[in-house]
């Protein structure tokens, strides 16, 4: 068995939408989608059935573009994720709300952790205070929708949910990567912020991660870390730690330049 992972399908795209029914049937294998599906209920679900049946196993993680409050009236929030997180296991896709199952793939076995950590503003310079952070960005001419779009209710700020969600994980990985197990850790956003290069807009930085995961691949022994976020698919190794971005992103960031046999990046097996 081999796994596989995709992330920002971006549905609201019809090009992208069309491109799910090019990637290839594994119908032995696990698939994980690191997030960004798309905005509504319909684009989880469509990704969902048009991929559930290609692969054994569905592994989904939220990306900020899911939890946008859309359409306007839809649940928001910590409600929406856990309407998202429904639809998700309704169909036998795992989520972050699942126990952290074992898989073996290429004949050695995992531990599979899908993550749901969000961001804090953390990966700034030393010398941007908390409070600054935002029209520190916006002074570059950085901006990001989720300000607007991305209600953190009931939490007061994306940066108190991100604290909560990273405590639920942190006790769950130590508890579940006691027995020494390799895992696997799938989260939208970089566990590190040596990750985020973001050249055209480097202040973009604050709405890609947290500090706080920094020492999570090494410390709950990842074997592979799988996020999307960046749109800029590509392989990193860090500190013995192998990191994949699997982003699809816009048409205009993958057409031409994604074989169709390609469009899941295989990451174990
Ligand atoms: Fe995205
Ligand atoms: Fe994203």
């Amino acid at each position: 068995m081999r796994l596989y992972a995709i992330s920002d399908l971006h549905l609201g795209s019809t090009e992208n939408r069309e491109t799910l029914s090019a990637i290839t049937p594994r119908p032995d294998d696990w698939l994980a989608i690191a997030g960004d599906v798309g905005e509504t209920e319909e684009h989880l679900r469509f990704a969902l059935d048009a991929l559930g049946g290609k692969f054994a196993r569905l592994i989904w993680t939220p990306g900020n573009h899911e939890l946008w409050s859309l359409p306007p009236g839809s649940p928001r929030g910590r409600a929406r994720y856990e309407r998202m997180v429904e639809l998700c296991q309704a169909r036998g896709a795992l989520t972050p709300e699942d126990d952290y199952p074992l898989a073996a793939f290429g004949g050695r076995t995992f531990r599979v952790a899908p993550l749901f950590t969000l961001y804090d503003y953390s990966f700034r310079p030393d010398d941007v205070p908390f409070e600054q952070a935002v029209a520190w960005a916006r002074e570059a001419g950085v901006r990001c929708a989720d300000e607007i779009m991305l209600d953190p209710a009931p939490h007061p700020d994306r940066p108190s949910w991100c604290r909560e969600r990273c405590d639920l994980a942190e006790r769950r990985l130590r508890a579940a990567c006691a027995d020494g197990t390799p895992t696997v850790l799938i989260n939208h956003w970089p566990l590190l912020s040596e990750l985020v290069r973001v050249p055209r807009a480097p202040r973009f930085s604050l709405w890609c991660g947290t500090r706080r995961t920094a020492d999570w691949p090494r410390r709950f022994r990842a074997e592979v870390v799988i996020s999307g976020h960046l749109h800029m698919r590509g392989t990193t190794i860090v500190d013995g730690v192998r990191y994949e971005e699997v982003s699809l992103g816009y048409p205009q960031q993958w057409r031409r330049r994604i074989a169709p046999d390609a469009l899941a990046v295989q990451v174990l097996g």
